[in-house]
């Protein structure tokens, strides 16, 4: 199940999201926002986010005008890795270097084409393993090296 949700920036794109993820079959369960009106990112983010953080949702997705709040706020939940994507390369790489688990992306950014590759890329590509990567992203959770 993947966890989506927008502000009102990111309103039309989550609309055409969710056709996008009915045809290429992947369940979703929609956090909101439910219409174009004004809300705060970081309402949206901590709802997707908490869903992710649990378990209840394998990955998820948000969408703003930047993508940057949204990365920001998911990135303070614990076990979050969350990526601002502007490309299907910087998309692909977050899965396979940094095992991202929420997908950022701007509505005032990227082209929707543009963004339908992306979404495509983060959903197909796995995360690569080994060590090297594995060693870094526990450091990523890890507060000892502070
Ligand atoms: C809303 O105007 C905008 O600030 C928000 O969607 C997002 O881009 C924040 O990072």
């Amino acid at each position: 199940m993947i966890a989506i949700g927008s502000d009102h920036a990111g309103f039309e794109y989550k609309t055409q999201l969710k056709k996008l993820l009915d045809e290429i079959e992947k369940p979703y369960q929609d956090f909101g926002t439910t219409s174009p009106d004004s809300v705060d990112y970081p309402d949206i983010a901590h709802i997707v986010s908490k869903a992710v953080a649990s378990g209840k949702c394998l990955q998820g997705i948000l969408i703003c005008g930047t993508g940057i709040g949204m990365s920001i706020v998911a990135n303070k939940h614990k076990g979050i890795r969350a990526a601002t994507c502007e490309s299907p390369a910087s998309a692909k790489l977050s899965r396979e270097h940094n095992d991202a688990n929420i997908l950022c992306f701007g509505e005032r950014i990227v082209s929707w084409e543009t963004a339908t590759e992306i979404v495509k890329t983060f959903l197909s590509t796995p995360f690569s393993g080994g060590e090297r990567h594995m060693c870094r992203i526990e450091k990523i959770h890890s507060l000892t090296n502070l």
